[in-house]
């Protein structure tokens, strides 16, 4: 019997609520297959920060270490709330960047997908979206602007100012490159690089590097793609892409962008993964103006547990499993208020009876 323990950061906003119905459905993964999990729930973001002055504090780094996974949900508070947190407190800069940073969790993996059937969900016309859209975007996670260094005073002509840097190492790309490359070698052997090397010199030496590991994947078709188009692409032909690789702060975009063209940022779940530890978790906000309705959509954190499924306990086929009920739960006419708009035909169900449907199709399939 494999045991797993499990750092479970609920966070902010949405979190505990989508926090909850994922474990309902790791339940069901524990109960239909030879593993145990051990679940250790830890303060992370602004309750963390309320509760004990520190947004990531040490009980929490220290459950996290022992992890051999993390799952955590979404963190942070409205505009607002957030002036009353001293700006190096607030959630985004003193949790999740140094959780990104403590682990090295470079590799980002953001999965866009929307099966055909769904194509309603999208903005998208159908014609556009054609046989379905499934891309991963994969966004380098602990580089780049976000953790360049930063200044913020008054000049000598008395003006205030800001500097931040953008900073990459050729080793700190390479490295990313590699993850992108193998994905795209178990997938349409297409990848799509994308860069601003018009103007920015970071990406010039991205490009470079780029272009030396590809020599190893020379099956790999790489197309080259400016961030600006790459956006427009996204809307007009999502299907010409498969991998697409990117820098921090271009991946923080488009992948919102990713869950714009499927309809709701809520079916937006990802993997980061560093080369000893990786977390899990959706790649949208705590939405703190829905919280505690009842009415979030899980998916995106069910989808992040089939995610730490597949590459932190080995058990991929069991994640296809997850990601079949709950594309099920769709395909029987459900989905949560993001998706379920007046005049969409799809039956809106809260937060809670997504989380039973899931639980319901995954016990009904056969085990693994
Ligand atoms: C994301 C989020 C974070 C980011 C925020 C919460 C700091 O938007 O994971 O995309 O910008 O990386
Ligand atoms: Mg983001």
């Amino acid at each position: 019997m494999k045991h797993y323990k499990i750092a479970v950061l609920a966070g902010d906003g949405i979190g505990p609520e989508i926090t909850q119905e994922a474990l309902k459905v790791l339940k069901v993964v524990e109960e239909r297959n030879d593993v145990t999990f051990e679940l250790m729930p830890a303060l992370f973001g602004a309750c963390a920060y309320f509760a004990t002055g520190d947004a990531f504090p040490q009980a929490t780094i220290d459950i996290c270490d022992q992890a051999d996974a993390i799952l955590k949900g979404p963190i942070g508070l409205s505009h607002e709330e957030s002036k009353k947190i001293p700006v190096d407190k607030q959630p985004e800069r003193g949790a999740l960047l140094p959780l990104r940073r403590r682990y090295n969790t470079y590799a980002n993996f953001r999965p866009v997908s929307l099966p055909k059937a769904l194509a309603h969900f999208s903005p998208l016309k159908p014609e556009v979206i054609g046989e379905g859209i499934d891309l991963i975007m994969v966004r380098e996670l602990v580089g780049g602007l976000y953790f360049g260094e930063k200044e913020m005073g008054v000049n000598e002509q008395g003006l205030r100012y800001v500097r931040e840097t953008l900073e990459y190492d050729e080793e700190q790309i390479r490295r990313i490159m590699h993850q992108a490359f193998k994905l795209a070698m178990k997938r349409r052997k297409l990848l799509h690089n994308i860069h601003k090397s018009n103007v920015l010199k970071s990406s010039v030496l991205w490009n470079e590097v780029m272009e030396e590991v590809a020599k190893e994947y020379p099956e790999v078709k790489v197309v080259n793609y400016l961030v600006d188009a790459a956006a427009t692409a996204l809307c007009l032909n999502p299907a010409q892409f498969d991998v697409m690789v990117m820098e921090n702060m271009f991946g923080d975009i488009l992948s919102d962008q990713g869950g714009g063209i499927l309809g709701s940022l809520g079916l937006m779940p990802s993997a980061c993964l560093g080369d000893d530890k990786a977390y899990y978790e959706p790649s949208h906000g705590s939405a703190p103006d829905i919280a505690g309705k009842n009415i979030a959509n899980p998916y995106s954190m069910i989808g992040s547990v089939a995610m730490m499924l597949e590459n932190s306990f080995d058990m991929a086929d069991e994640a296809k499993n997850v990601w079949a009920a709950m594309q099920g739960v769709f395909a029987d006419g459900f989905s949560t208020a993001d998706l379920s708009k007046p005049g969409s035909g799809v039956k809106m169900i809260s937060t809670v009876e997504f989380g039973d449907k899931v639980v319901e199709k995954l016990r009904a399939m056969p085990k693994v």
